[in-house]
């Protein structure tokens, strides 16, 4: 008979914070079985993320505690104002390829006060929690690592964000389905474009990083990709921009797709989805007196968070998988460290919160733009 996970087997703790990615329900169905079926180990599902610590923390010790013990897996889900779920098999049934997280997850400003996570370390000792894992992006590693720095507490950060903007693994979990329905998208997009000959801008998630829409770029086949770079694009690069697709459309070509990153700094700074700034300036470039396609249709789109969403890519599962493994390895290891789960040259290990970049995270951006240039070559038909 299967007996109903408890406290007194020490729980890992997982929990999912910031922006939602792609994988992290295969990571915690992953990690959930993982740690019940190998390692007889109990999993402790927080909700909303680092709010659910906080929530949990400010309530009664003990009728808290008692809650979370007799108001397990899915039952525990449903139940309003119940921050800790003690998972078992089934909560974990049927999410592997789903978006999103069953276990929510958010952006907790109260979390940056010190006495806030004082508090936080106090009820999870108090839980007997051997460790707790962290997945989620920039942000969300950050306060992993405060935590581990401030208690005694095993702390595991796991990378997931679709923006795959850090540098101390090649990938992490969310990109891979995020380039999938980018490049949906652009398939889609690109229907309308050849019909009605007009170029279509579309702008990418990202924030303060390209790599999104690079990829997306190189495997979509679309003309164009601007990506953040230190120096803004002012007007007359977007005007320098607008003439290589004249050329194009001179040589031949009847449609452009154009992919923004949200993230591009523009000169005039405004408050305005890039997309819309870039076409404006088309517009402008394409409707001069004189100029060959004065008629050209531009149409610019914020594709905004469908980006976020949809089900999981194979690759993202497989990693969610290998990211779980590796992270219950090293808290099961008696000297087993803190740290974060990584792919650096085709393996999956832990790496210190501090670890210098992929070796050639910053190359391999430039390489990626170059690489789409070469394979645009989009003046000639
Ligand atoms: O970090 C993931 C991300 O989707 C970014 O690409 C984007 O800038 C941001 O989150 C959007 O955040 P929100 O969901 O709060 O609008």
């Amino acid at each position: 008979m299967i007996k109903n996970p408890s406290f007194a087997d020490r729980p890992v703790a997982v929990l999912f914070s910031g922006g939602d990615a792609p994988g992290m329900n295969a990571f915690l169905r992953a990690v959930t079985r993982i740690s019940l079926s190998r390692h007889h180990v109990p999993v402790l599902g927080v909700r909303y993320g680092y709010a659910g610590l906080v929530a949990a923390a400010k309530m009664d010790f003990e009728p808290m505690r008692a809650q979370v013990e007799t108001r397990i897996g899915r039952w525990g889900m449903i139940t309003d104002g119940q921050p800790l779920v003690l998972m078992d098999h089934s909560a974990v049934s049927g999410i592997v390829g789903t978006g999103g997280t069953i276990l929510g997850s958010a952006r907790c400003l109260e979390f940056h006060k010190a006495e806030v996570r004082a508090d936080v370390i106090a009820m999870l000792k108090k839980l007997g929690v051997r460790a707790l894992i962290v997945c989620g992006g920039d942000g969300s590693l950050t306060g992993a690592d405060l935590l581990a720095k401030e208690s005694d507490l095993r702390i595991i950060g796991v990378p997931a964000t679709i923006d795959n903007d850090l540098d101390f693994t090649q990938m992490a979990l969310g990109v891979d389905t995020a380039v999938n329905t980018l490049v949906w998208a652009v398939d889609h997009f690109k229907d309308t474009a050849r019909a009605h000959r007009r170029v279509m801008i579309l702008e990418t998630m990202g924030r303060g990083s390209g790599e999104l829409a690079r990829l997306a770029a190189i495997a979509s086949g679309a003309e164009m990709v601007i990506t953040p770079d230190p120096k803004p694009l002012t007007q007359a690069d977007m005007k320098v921009l607008a003439a290589s697709i004249e050329r194009g459309m001179k040589a031949g070509r009847s449609h452009a797709i154009v992919l923004i990153a949200e993230g591009v700094k523009v000169e005039p700074e405004i408050k305005r989805n890039r997309a819309y700034v870039l076409a404006d300036a088309f517009k402008e470039h394409f409707e001069r007196e004189g100029g060959p396609f004065q008629d050209l249709e531009i149409r610019p789109s914020v594709l905004g968070h469908l980006q976020r969403g949809g089900h999981t890519s194979p690759q993202d599962c497989i990693l969610a998988a290998r990211f779980a493994d590796a992270a219950m390895k090293e808290i099961m290891r008696p000297d087993g460290a803190n740290g974060v789960t990584a792919l650096r040259g085709g393996h999956v290990g832990i790496v210190p919160f501090d670890a210098p970049p992929v070796e050639d995270s910053e190359e391999r951006s430039e390489a990626y733009l170059h690489l789409h240039e070469s394979l645009s070559s989009w003046e000639e038909l």
